[in-house]
């Protein structure tokens, strides 16, 4: 989704206009559809921008670079008013030029005021509005610059981040935040502003997190940071983990192979120091919560979004089993305006890749207004939700870049698992069941390189999988949400229409769609289920032989009437899903290559969905 960088140095260079260009190549993975940057170039602000690639934004740019001490970049991805480079960003107006994350939700309001006022407006934008605004205000003799930007900020509703500069003051850049991330980088040469800490992690780790309702003015080496009351705010800068090493290819063709590559490490990473072998728990130390709290949770809710939201439903099917307590998930766009019960002793868990979400976000806010406890399961340290909730466990899976996610979905799960060890252990999870689960995560590294191994045969088989034009993924118990993910994960790197069932549940409907032009991708574990699964592969075959198995028997009978069988390791119930998984992401990921597919940045996604 947008993404914004900015800088302002205590010198001149064309090294900042460098630094802006690679700010944005740095957010090409969150998705993006057009990308520009407007700095100050003499006593003008100059604003270049560009439909489509930053590579042609760069060759607007040309070969020798201007100088500047001053710019702000922001890559867009579409929300109000098509793709194109008049509706891209930075919104240059008389003397200010504005880069936006969000969206304005009165900006049609806004912009008949301004029209009535005679202010010509040249994009479809609710973000120009925003220039627009600031540049009426700057124009009324009473006001400067920060002045104008505060006028504004009273009139603006809904999500932004905004980094905003003027031609006549080129020694300040001022940014403002509501509901959309944004954060400030301290340098000795530069003070930096991105939305994402990725923009910004060459030239510096000392950063400093925005909050909602917050506003800064900046200057190279200087800046104040004021509520939205106008309080100076007493802010302390802290130091980020982030290694530019981790955002390369590293040899590989793709972010999203590299990704599903890393779970082993992804696996040892998450679980580092977290099992309790003697209490046969684990040690969450960022959980926050008191101990006897533990025991009075009636109910566990989770919210959230995409894979992250596949990760909680599989999370329903793991901690029902471990604590015997009500589980319910919930996708965050669908929670945030429902009226859905809750009791005082429900935790709610918010899952999160990005920590950015916004309807995820929203969830977690409604959640804490009914005064319930909440933990975040999230990858990036220092994003909103992290900062917001009461504790939480981090993933450690490092900086997940391909907009389909792989490896958080895997860390997510097995966070779930440790969450489970510690609040099961408060209750009646048995030490025997406990040893499972920590044996089964003991391996489970081993076990999904074990499945990685098959990469080559899963690679064969993809162009006889591309010749499809629709997928029914199939499972039961946690396979199940390891068939929706599976249909997720192909639908959005492939665009092949998949959906998911229960396979049990075929038969009340979507039998009707097995023909010529569908595949069926039918998980078949030797579990408790096994002979009510294999009756139910029986329904299938009855019906059509385009059927994939996937499966952890040896059964050599299973590959009849089927175009292949996929076979894996036979390893715990509790970590099973995990292992089908990976042969779903190995799957989307080849037939996404075969079909010649934007891999890393599918067509109409965004990574971080920071909008509603
Ligand atoms: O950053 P989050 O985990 O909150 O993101 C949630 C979804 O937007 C995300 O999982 C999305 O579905 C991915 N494209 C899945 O591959």
């Amino acid at each position: 989704m947008c993404g914004i960088i900015g800088l302002i140095a205590s010198k001149s260079s064309p090294n900042n206009i460098e630094a802006l260009v690679l700010g944005l190549k740095r957010m090409e993975y969150r998705g993006y559809d057009s990308a520009g940057i407007a700095f100050m170039a003499g006593n003008q602000i100059k604003t270049v921008r560009s439909k489509g690639k930053i590579a042609s934004l760069e060759d607007k740019l040309g070969q020798s670079l201007e100088s500047t001490k001053l710019g702000i970049g922001h890559t867009r991805w579409a929300t109000h008013g098509d793709p194109s480079e008049i509706n891209a960003h930075p919104h240059t107006v008389g003397k200010i030029s504005i880069v936006h994350n969000g969206i304005i939700e009165n900006y049609q309001e806004l912009k008949q005021e301004l029209i009535e006022l005679g202010c010509e407006f040249s994009s479809e934008t609710d973000s120009e509005v925003v220039a627009q605004l600031i540049n009426y205000y700057y124009q009324q003799s009473d006001l400067d610059f920060v002045g104008a930007v505060r006028q504004a900020l009273t009139r603006l509703k809904g999500a932004y981040g905004l980094a905003i500069i003027a031609e006549d003051q080129p020694d300040q850049l001022i940014v403002a935040r509501q509901a959309s991330p944004l954060l400030i980088g301290l340098s000795d040469h530069a003070t930096y502003i991105a939305s994402d800490p990725m923009a910004i992690i060459s030239y510096t780790d000392r950063i400093i997190y925005l909050e909602d309702k917050e506003y800064a003015v900046l200057g190279a080496g200087s800046y104040q940071v004021y509520d939205f009351d106008h309080n100076l705010r007493d802010v302390t800068p802290e130091t980020i983990e982030l290694d530019p090493g981790q955002i390369q290819k590293s040899g590989y063709d793709h972010f999203l192979i590299k990704e599903i590559m890393e779970q082993p490490e992804a696996v040892i990473n998450v679980l580092r120091g977290r099992i309790d072998k003697q209490n046969f728990s684990s040690h969450l130390g960022g959980l926050n919560l008191p101990d006897d709290y533990f025991r009075k949770i009636d109910r566990i809710l989770i919210v959230a979004c995409g894979t992250a939201y596949y990760a909680g439903l599989l999370g329903k099917y793991l901690l029902e089993k471990m604590l015997n307590i009500p589980v319910d998930v919930e996708m965050a766009s669908e929670f945030r305006y429902r009226d859905p019960a809750t009791s005082k002793n429900t935790l709610g868990v918010v899952y999160s890749q990005s920590g950015e979400t916004a309807d995820s976000l929203a969830s977690l806010r409604e959640m804490k207004r009914r005064g319930m406890l909440t933990l975040g399961i999230i990858n990036t340290a220092g994003s909103t939700i992290a900062r917001e909730v009461d504790g939480g466990i981090y993933l450690h899976a490092g900086p997940e870049i391909s907009v389909a996610s792989t490896k958080a979905f895997s860390s997510m799960s097995i966070a779930t698992l440790l969450l489970g060890l510690e609040i099961g252990r408060y209750r009646q999870l048995s030490i025997e069941r406990s040893m499972e689960v920590i044996q089964a995560l003991g391996s489970l590294a081993n076990d999904i390189e074990g499945v990685l191994s098959l990469d080559q045969e899963i690679k064969l088989l993809a162009s006889k999988i591309a010749k499809f034009g629709h997928m029914m993924y199939l499972g039961r118990d946690s396979l199940y949400p390891i068939a929706i993910e599976g249909s997720h994960k192909l639908k959005e790197v492939s665009y092949i229409q998949a959906e998911a069932y229960p396979a049990g549940e075929m038969k009340h409907g979507a039998n009707a769609l097995l023909g010529d032009d569908l595949l069926v991708v039918f998980f078949l574990s030797n579990n408790f289920l096994y002979d009510k699964a294999k009756s139910n592969l029986a329904e299938v075959k009855a019906r059509t032989s385009n059927i994939l198995v996937v499966t952890d028997s040896e059964e050599q009978d299973l590959a009849r009437g089927t175009i292949d069988v996929i076979r894996v390791k036979r390893v715990s119930d509790w970590t099973q899903g995990l292992i089908f998984n990976v042969v779903s992401q190995l799957i989307a990921y080849y037939v996404a290559v075969d079909l010649g597919r934007d891999v890393d940045q599918p067509r109409n996604l965004a990574k971080s969905v920071t909008v509603e």
